[in-house]
């Protein structure tokens, strides 16, 4: 067994083996973070750093913020954990009751998870269960779209579409096929929100259809605007024509909202935004501003409706988490639910989209930058990849801005910006101020 005095005093040699990070590299020149308040962490040493990505997208309503705090603290004095398989807990059934009221009409009903990528295997399982109970079992197939992040579990991971989450990993979910992506930089570089070209990229699905059959599709899952592969902003029409695909070939629409879920656009869901509703859509992150791990799918009614119609009596669905509707998770959600009402930060992202914009666009022109796009309170800055080291150009730009105080965001050469949404003009001067500098003097 290990010792307390085998533990490493170098992080070198540690036994954490960081997720999605060069462990080697990291090791030997660490950033830390140590605390966090409102908008900014604190590193061990003290330095303050703006914080312009809610460390992961998820803390749309700012650090350690008191309500969230008081309620976590409060739930763990009254009760760890209990398990909601043939048990219940009230605050289990008053979370899923008040989060279900910022949903969109006719989301009346909640099945809660742990994370991002349980929500999107939930609701792929969701969709196929349901297609079955409402007689369509032939309806297997689960497509997704190049470029779409769903997570790292295998049904996420299967409909995802960048490469490099997948070629390790073998052949994944069988059945599964993707439509194309929607980046056109060639006619869409510098779009202020959404692109005015490429709605016809949604008719890709007629040619899956074409070559499956409809009658074997079960669902469409897409994120309504692409966060891990960059911020890509659906062009104008593109997601109502997929809605219109969907309805038309009785394929149900899954959005995944893990990102855009929960204010990001300047309404509570990127389906009120798009004014596009889904069949299902997936949320974590935000809804418990990143406290404690928490997913959940939304579904709309009839699909509910129909798992509670069969004729066969028990368990209407074989699916759950040890840990879904955990207790202190729903309390960190109602803590983070009151906070987000107080403060109107649902919608508080349209007021500041336009200025958050401007920022953003003040790039171009900069050295190597080849785009930028945004919607709400999220940005995408592209530069050009050095040649024969993609990559290294953005991840240079992430460690200057963290050592010049600010916390960005980069996948392969994409700087991905997302700040809470308590975020005050004057930090987002300081975040683009800041990342300004680092261009303008970065090779
Ligand atoms: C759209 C989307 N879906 C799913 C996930 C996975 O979430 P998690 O990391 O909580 O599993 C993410 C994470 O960034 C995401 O952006």
């Amino acid at each position: 067994m290990n010792k307390r005095a085998d533990i490493p005093a170098t992080l070198e040699q540690s036994a954490f083996w960081m997720p999605y990070t060069p462990n080697r590299e990291f090791k030997k020149s660490p950033r830390m973070l140590a605390r966090a308040e409102g908008m900014h962490y604190w590193t061990p040493e003290g330095r303050e750093i703006l914080d312009g990505t809610s460390g992961l997208w998820c803390v749309n309503a700012g650090h350690c913020r008191p309500k969230i705090v008081a309620a976590v603290r409060k739930q763990a004095e009254t009760m760890d954990f209990a398990p909601t398989f043939n048990m219940g807990h009230p605050i289990a059934f008053e979370f899923a009751d008040r989060v279900a009221r910022v949903a969109p009409p006719g989301f009346s009903r909640v099945f809660f998870t742990n994370s991002g990528s349980e929500s999107a295997d939930s609701a792929l399982k969701i969709a196929l269960a349901y297609q079955r109970v409402r007689g369509q079992a032939h309806r297997f197939r689960l497509i997704g779209r190049e470029k779409g992040y769903h997570g790292v579990n295998f049904g996420g991971m299967s409909v995802g579409g960048l490469v490099a989450n997948r070629s390790m990993f073998g052949a994944g979910v069988a059945g599964v096929d993707h439509i194309r992506h929607t980046h056109d930089p060639a006619r869409n570089a510098f779009s202020r929100g959404q692109p005015q070209h490429g709605a016809e990229f949604a008719e890709d699905l007629e040619r899956v259809i074409a070559l499956h059959d409809a009658s074997t599709i079960a669902a469409l899952i897409v994120e309504p605007v692409a966060g891990s592969a960059g911020v890509l902003v659906p062009p104008k029409g593109y997601l109502e024509k997929l809605r219109e695909i969907c309805t038309r070939h009785g394929i149900l629409l899954i959005f995944d909202e893990v990102i855009t879920g929960f204010g990001r656009l300047g309404k509570p869901f990127a389906s009120h935004h798009f004014g596009v509703t889904p069949d299902l859509f997936t949320t974590a992150k935000g809804l418990t501003n990143g406290t404690i791990p928490m997913g959940a799918v939304f579904v709309r009614d009839e699909i509910f409706q129909a798992f509670m119609a069969t004729s066969e009596p028990g368990i209407e669905l074989f699916h759950g988490y040890t840990y879904s509707g955990h207790p202190m998770a729903c309390a960190a959600g109602l803590g983070t639910l009151e906070t987000y009402e107080d403060e109107g930060l649902l919608t508080r992202a349209a007021e500041l989209a336009k200025y958050f914009e401007d920022a953003a666009h003040s790039m171009k022109g900069l050295p190597n930058v080849i785009d930028v796009r945004n919607i709400g309170l999220m940005a995408g800055i592209e530069l050009a990849p050095r040649p024969g080291a993609a990559g290294k150009r953005a991840f240079e730009v992430f460690v200057k801005c963290f050592e010049q105080g600010v916390l960005i965001r980069v996948t392969a050469d994409i700087i991905a910006l997302s700040p809470p949404l308590i975020v005050e003009k004057p930090q987002i001067d300081r975040i683009f101020e800041t990342l300004a500098g680092v261009l303008r003097t970065l090779e």
